[in-house]
Formats: C-alpha cells, structure tokens, sequence
C-alpha cells in the first residue's frame, strides 16, 4: 500500500478542477512550498537543542507575545521560500508587524499569504508539539496588497497547517474537502494518509485552558460544567485534552471528534478580548474544519462570517465537531 500512496503534489495536480481556475496554479505552487519549507523547519526542530536554538530571541512580537528564535528563524524561511515561488502579493506573518509585499507575485490574480510559522511556540523549551498554521487569500491585485486580507474572510482560497509530532502531518483544504498528508522522512515527500477527512458530528474530549474559568462568558462556563456532569448514558463527563499548541488540540477534535475552544476574555464586559488572531489561526482552522463537516464559532458568530479589519486581530474560537460547537452556542443564548 505504501508505494500506492500518492504525494501532496500529485494530490494538487488532481484537484484542480476544484479550485478557481484562475489562482489554481498559484495555490498548487504555493501549497507545495510551504511543504517544502515544512520539511526544514521538522528537520530544524529536531534539532534546535543541538544548534543552541531554543528559547527566547528577546523582545514581544505585535500581539505582546515573547518572541522565541524558532519563531523568527520560521518566520524567515518561511518568507523566503514563499518570494520564490513568485505567486506571493504579499504575506501576513504572526511575527511581522505590516504585511511582508512581494512584487514578485502582484497581479490580477496574485495571492496573499496569512501565516503563523510557528504556532504553539512556548512548548518549544520542553519538547511540545508544535506547528505552522497558514491561509490562502485572493489579493485582487490590490497594491500594496496586504490590505487585500482584510475582509469577509470566508473567501480563503486554501487553507491548513502542519503538525510537528511524533508523525509531521500536513492538512490542507482548497475547498474540496480536507486531506491529510504524513512526511515520509527518508524523501521528503507528504504522502496521502488521510484522505477525505470527516470530523466526526459528536466527540468524548473537550480542550480549553481552565485556568482563565473566571473570564468566561457565563455561557462558556455553564457549558464547560454541562460537558463535566455526570451522565453516562449520554457520554458525560467528557474528558479534557490540552496542549496548548492550537494545531495539536484542533487536530485532535479534526479526527476524532469533540471541540477546542479559546473563549473571549470577558474581565471587561464592555471589551471582550481573544487571544486567537483570526487570519492566521482562526480563520484558517474554521475553513478546514468546515470543509471536513465541523463547525467553528466565536460562540454568537459563524468565524467565516467575520470580517478582519486588522492584520493581527484576535477573535474567542469554538471549533470542532457540529454537535459541540452548536450545543457550546445555545449556552451562549441562554
Ligand atoms: P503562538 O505560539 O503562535 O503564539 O500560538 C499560541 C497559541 C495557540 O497555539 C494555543 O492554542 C494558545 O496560544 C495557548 O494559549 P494559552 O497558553 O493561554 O493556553
Ligand atoms: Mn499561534
Ligand atoms: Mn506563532
């Protein structure tokens, strides 16, 4: 079975069809590099305690987060293997401030890139999992064309990340279903393991960092309890699973069902605040879910219905199997 399985690449070539026609070779190009860089950065993690890699390289990034050198040495190759493909208008990067304008790839029909290089990084320092988390936007020849992203964000061209595991997984959608890919380590290559991913309409596990309970949306907190009452013969208590790297928890509830939730932080009624950035972490995560048959919710709100009016804004996620995510929602209306 293993010779049978077909590449990432030989996967794009196929859908096609699917994509629209006019960004389909940009998708296919871009997607394809982004594995590649994929595989540096897997080779580079294993590695990084080796080459003095790990821990902080000084100073907080836009969203005041402690910025690691994984991250900013991500963010570079990351930059750099996209200019080259000459399909870029311009990429959002977690660790740049301003949009990152490639003139190399501006045109009608060129392609904003929205990328979190590496996404779960305070588990670096103790051998966590961690990923890259990206998303494909039409730029529609806006120059400059970061501005492009802001907007409806329901009309990414593709989207997915890849998991850092024990197994480097990558998972994409372009809008005909998410598929899931596993990198053979000895060429290199993202081959086919899990095709036609359908998240499953109900789970058993729930992933949330209990520790913010005091900030919650009174709605998030008697939902959590609900989830945590005993009653077997509906399933409860759900079990809890955290990693605090967003593409390990979604990834879980991606395959087997149950939902990961970052809720707003309600301390200040008047000003309700996530921690999750919507273009490229939430709203990336909501279209592969959605494409798998799951859902993802701010808990009022569908996230491919959001509008992104700034480069780094951040947005509460609900997301995971249908069930939850609706059930999560009718405690927000209670
Ligand atoms: P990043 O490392 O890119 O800043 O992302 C970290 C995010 C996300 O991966 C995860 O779900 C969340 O931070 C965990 O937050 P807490 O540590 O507050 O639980
Ligand atoms: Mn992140
Ligand atoms: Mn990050």
């Amino acid at each position: 079975m293993a010779d049978e399985r077909i590449t990432l690449s030989e996967h794009l070539a196929g859908r096609r069809s699917a994509m629209a026609p006019a960004y389909a070779g940009g998708v296919a190009v871009i997607l394809s590099r982004l594995a590649d860089v994929a595989a540096v950065i897997e080779r580079e993690l294993a590695h990084a305690a080796l080459r003095d890699q790990l821990g902080y390289a000084g100073g907080t990034n836009l969203t005041g987060d402690q910025v690691k050198k994984l991250d900013l040495w991500g963010h570079d190759i990351v930059v750099a293997a996209l200019r080259k493909t000459g399909a870029v208008a311009a990429v959002v990067s977690e660790e740049a401030p301003e949009p990152v304008e490639m003139y190399e790839g501006k045109g009608p029909h060129g392609i904003v890139v929205c990328i979190d290089p590496v996404d779960g990084s305070s588990n670096l320092d103790v051998n966590g999992i961690v990923g890259t988390i990206f998303s494909l936007r039409p730029s529609r020849g806006l120059d400059p064309a970061g501005p492009a992203v802001l907007g409806p964000v329901g009309d990414q061209l593709a989207a997915g990340y890849v998991m850092y595991g024990p197994a480097c997984t990558l998972v994409y959608s372009a809008g005909d279903g998410t598929h899931g890919f596993t990198l053979d380590r000895e060429t290199g290559e993202f081959l086919l393991t899990h095709p036609e991913i359908r998240t499953p309409r109900r789970g058993k596990t729930y992933g949330i960092n209990e520790g913010n309970v005091r900030s919650w949306h009174p709605g998030q907190q008697a939902f959590v309890q609900f989830l945590r009452t005993p009653d077997k013969a509906n399933g409860r208590p759900y079990s809890l699973r955290y990693v605090g790297s967003m593409v390990a928890d979604v990834h879980r509830f991606l395959l087997a069902g149950g939902i990961f939730m970052y809720p707003a932080d309600m301390s200040d009624p008047a000003r309700p605040t996530g921690k999750l950035r919507l273009l490229y972490e939430v709203a990336p995560m909501a279209f592969v879910l959605e494409q798998a048959g799951g859902r993802a919710s701010t808990g009022t709100e569908r996230v491919l219905d959001l509008v992104a009016t700034e480069y780094h804004q951040r947005v509460p996620i609900l997301i995971g199997s249908a069930d939850e995510v609706a059930l999560a929602e009718d405690f927000y209306r209670r």
